[in-house]
């Protein structure tokens, strides 16, 4: 098996990855630069105030939301092989942009999975700019979307089994997973891990779509064009953004 993990600002320019406090960002931060008015401030305050979560996911967030790894392992009950662990602890930083080059049947589609469920369930909400963002979004990506989707969609379904068996069960009353969608219960327009086509030649349903937490993941790389990596690229531009390609 041959196989590397790079992380950078770019999916096709891997450079070094920065390392975070994870405490840091529990709830995404308000960005407050010189301009912002401290009435923007107190505004979004309320809005944080308003949006009330169970101490339970609190402490869940604060958890798990900048250790992917650990969250496949304790929520999702994995064994990681060592290349998954790499791949895992790639994918901490907020703006991870991570290739992973590899033989077959080395277990990414397994990860891909755990990694799509940590985002839906770690980004509940954020605020920035004095407004409140519901929940985050995921895409699964590939040229031909329909089997690499099945085989995630089978990895998040075996996940949320083995999390109904484990000390997280509590969890599973808050998602549901449909055949082409996964969503947070009551927002399954803003809080999800979908599917985008990445067929050559065809447009990218991806486009202009922002979110302070998207996270796009790439399967078969290989068959996808340029130009939707240069889509990919562009719309990925938020500081909780991250890409995930696999070829
Ligand atoms: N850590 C693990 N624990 C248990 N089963 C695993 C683990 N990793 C992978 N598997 C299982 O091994 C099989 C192959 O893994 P997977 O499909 O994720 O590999 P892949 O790298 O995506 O393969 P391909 O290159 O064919 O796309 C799957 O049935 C998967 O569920
Ligand atoms: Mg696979």
């Amino acid at each position: 098996m041959s196989k590397g993990i790079t992380s950078g600002s770019s999916a096709r320019k891997p450079t070094k990855r920065a390392v975070r406090d994870p405490a840091e960002d529990v709830v995404p931060k308000v960005s407050a630069d010189e301009s912002t008015t401290q009435g923007r401030l107190r505004r979004a305050q309320e809005i944080v105030n308003g949006f009330d979560l169970p101490p339970k996911v609190r402490l869940f967030i604060v958890e798990y939301q900048f250790d992917p790894l650990r969250f496949a392992v304790e929520v999702c009950g994995v064994s990681p092989s060592a290349d998954q662990i790499d791949l895992y602890q790639a994918m901490e930083p907020m703006d991870a942009k991570v290739s992973v080059v590899s033989g077959t049947s080395t277990g990414k589609t397994n990860s891909f999975g755990r990694i799509a469920l940590w985002h839906l369930l770690c980004y509940p909400y954020a605020v920035y700019d004095g407004k409140l963002e519901i929940g985050s979004n995921t895409y699964i990506g590939a040229p031909n979307l329909q089997q690499v989707a099945d085989g995630v969609w089978k990895e998040m379904q075996d996940s949320k089994i083995a999390m109904a068996n484990g000390p997280h069960s509590w969890l599973c009353d808050y998602f549901v997973i449909t055949k082409t969608r996964v969503y947070v219960t009551g927002f399954e327009e803003q809080w999800f891990v979908g599917r985008v086509a990445l067929a050559k030649g065809q447009s990218v349903g991806i486009a202009g779509k922002h979110r302070w937490a998207q996270l796009i993941i790439v399967d078969e790389a290989a068959g996808v064009s340029d130009d939707h990596f240069d889509v990919i690229d562009g719309t990925q531009t938020q500081p909780c953004n991250r890409t995930l390609i696999a070829s």
